[in-house]
């Protein structure tokens, strides 16, 4: 990976929870327009990175660069900047992520979460949005198309204005990815978003994922516990394992590392060559 292609960087990245060392000396990068994924162990501090990374909290040490027009930029210092300031900070940073634990604004309809994700991208002039100014309507009526072209890539459409909270769980689940790509990200973190799917619904979201990176130009970061799924769509994996990385490369190179069938089975990989992860 050379250092123009590099879309993020993380380098020593520490956390610690009071006594708990969430992360330590964490260091990998992502390839501009790869699918690369996070995995690891239960506990193993992958959402925490995420976190990190999301200005969800400030890291106890280390660095994370994001390449930002054709420069390398501190994401720390980025995510305090004044220029970059409010709630969505992140996303016009160019970042987008779903959660683990779905968070949808469930009493809201389909459309309306798509539409409050797009806020930032609104004139936030209150005269503008007061007096209904033709730039602001022109911003409003992008927003919905956005909104709604989004709907059809991830299927649906149809839903518009049912209420979030009635979808069917994998629904919610496209709903979310929906809503982080609506803000036009150029990074895209997933956390776990084939939890709860069957198999055929992990299909259709493995197409999904692909799409966004070659229609969409959106380079994906995936945190996920279903290997097939890891496996099948990933160009770079990196596993962590107590808060730090044991391996990393192609699918195949950490489907055979000692370090992380030993972390993943508990046992020696001389005893048991035939696992995989
Ligand atoms: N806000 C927090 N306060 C205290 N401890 C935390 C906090 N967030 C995470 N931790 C701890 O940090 C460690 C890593 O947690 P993290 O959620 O990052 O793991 P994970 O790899 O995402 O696990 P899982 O696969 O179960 O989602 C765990 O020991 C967890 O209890
Ligand atoms: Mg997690």
């Amino acid at each position: 990976m050379t250092a123009c292609n590099k879309l993020l960087t993380v380098h020593n990245l520490g956390m610690r929870f009071g006594g708990i060392q969430a992360l330590a000396e964490v260091d990998f990068s992502i390839a501009a327009g790869s699918i690369s994924a996070l995995i690891g162990p239960n506990g193993a501090g992958k959402t925490t990175v995420f976190n990190c990374i999301t200005g969800f909290y400030p890291p106890s040490t280390g660095s994370m660069q994001l390449a930002l027009e054709g420069r390398s930029q501190d994401l720390g210092q980025l995510l305090s900047s004044p220029l970059f300031g409010g709630s969505h900070r992140i996303a016009r940073i160019g970042i987008a992520r779903t959660f683990q634990n779905i968070r949808l604004f469930r009493e809201m309809t389909v459309l309306e979460n798509l539409l409050v994700a797009q806020h930032h991208q609104l004139n936030h002039n209150l005269l503008a949005g007061f007096f209904r100014t033709r730039a602001y309507r022109s911003a409003e009526h992008a927003a919905i198309d956005n909104a709604i072209g989004w709907l059809e890539v991830v299927g649906l459409r149809d839903c518009a204005n049912r209420l979030a909270g009635t979808l069917p769980y994998g629904h919610q689940r496209r709903l979310e990815i929906a809503r982080a790509m609506c803000t036009k990200p150029r990074l895209i973190c997933l956390d776990e978003p084939a939890a709860g799917l069957n198999p055929h619904e992990t299909e259709e979201l493995a197409a999904l994922i692909r799409q966004l990176r070659q229609e969409h130009a959106a380079t994906v970061l995936l945190i996920e516990h279903d290997m097939g799924l890891v496996m099948g769509i990933s160009d770079h994996i990196v596993v962590l394992d107590h808060g730090k990385v044991i391996a990393m490369g192609t699918a195949q190179a950490v489907a055979s590392s000692p370090a992380v069938i030993l972390a993943y089975l508990g046992v020696d990989e001389s005893q048991n060559t035939e696992a995989s992860v």
